[in-house]
């Protein structure tokens, strides 16, 4: 697994949850908060990735929505009939989502020690939030199994450790001091497919499938990176989806999703 940091000049003496939750309240403001845009859901890597296995559930069923940011996941399951619950580390953004949809549970919490009972979702899923704790994904991936039913499913997405990363990391002999200067700290893990394998393995679930998402994204972020290319320029963006038919997603994909199963006799 390998460490993403980030340049941080005013946090640097909070405890990492105080720290996590501020940072994603700043991101969430700074996009102007959560606006109800579940129009698109249907259209996202995700959503292509994990229908299948949406099929099988019962209907209505309870999911959780882990680390839901601004909402439009879980006010999409709860659309679509299903019963899902959105936690989110950051109260603000938590309680303008009550505003927002009014018909959607949303609750304040960690996903890492939440206040709901052994067994009883058929499906969790979390979009880029286990990575964020240094001390591993450990508790995240023990909680999940803790509350997923016995054959429930996870499906998680974490950053992924592509070529393009390892390749970059081998030609930067400063990536081992980072962590050592003062004005960064611990951002992201970012892991291998095998990696991902072996956290939910160790964790007791069956691992059915690790797809990577999200090509175009890292498309775009190798285009600003390696070729400086600001990311709002129209050239970057048309040379992006240009590009992304041409890119194999293990040098490129930004992420990678886990689709995982507790064990029906666990
Ligand atoms: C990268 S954003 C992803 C948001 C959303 N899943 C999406 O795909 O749009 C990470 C979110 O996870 C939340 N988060 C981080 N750590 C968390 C934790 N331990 N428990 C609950 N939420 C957490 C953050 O507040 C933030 O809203």
């Amino acid at each position: 697994m390998r460490k993403d940091f980030i340049t941080n000049d005013d946090g640097q003496n909070l405890d990492e949850t105080t720290f996590i939750e501020n940072y994603w309240t700043d991101v969430w403001n700074s996009q102007g908060g959560p606006k109800g845009e579940i129009g698109k859901i249907s259209t996202k890597d995700e959503y292509k990735v994990i229908s299948p296995f949406l099929s099988q559930l019962p209907n209505g069923a309870r999911i959780l929505d882990g680390g839901c940011g601004l909402g439009d996941w879980t006010a999409f399951f709860t659309e679509q009939g299903y019963d899902c619950i959105g936690l989110d580390l950051s109260r603000e953004t938590v309680a303008k989502l009550h505003g927002i949809f009014p018909n959607t549970t949303f609750k304040a919490g960690d996903i890492r020690a939440t206040e709901f009972d052994d067994n009883s979702f058929d499906a969790y899923f979390s979009w880029g939030v286990f990575e964020h704790f240094e001390s591993g994904m450990r508790p995240c991936i023990d909680e999940a199994f803790r509350v997923l039913k016995p054959g429930g499913r996870l499906f998680i997405s974490v950053p992924f450790d592509n070529l393009r990363h390892a390749l970059r990391a081998a030609g930067d002999w400063s990536e081992g001091k980072a962590a050592h200067r003062h004005d960064r700290r611990f951002y992201q893990w970012r892991l291998t497919k095998g990696e991902l394998r072996d956290e939910l393995s160790a964790g007791g679930f069956d691992v059915h499938k690790i797809s990577t998402i999200h090509k175009r994204q890292g498309v775009l972020r190798s285009l600003h990176h390696e070729f400086k290319l600001n990311y709002s320029w129209f050239l970057t963006r048309g040379l992006s989806v240009a590009l992304m038919p041409f890119m194999p997603g293990g040098v490129m994909s930004h992420m990678i999703l886990a689709v995982a199963q507790k064990p029906n006799d666990p």
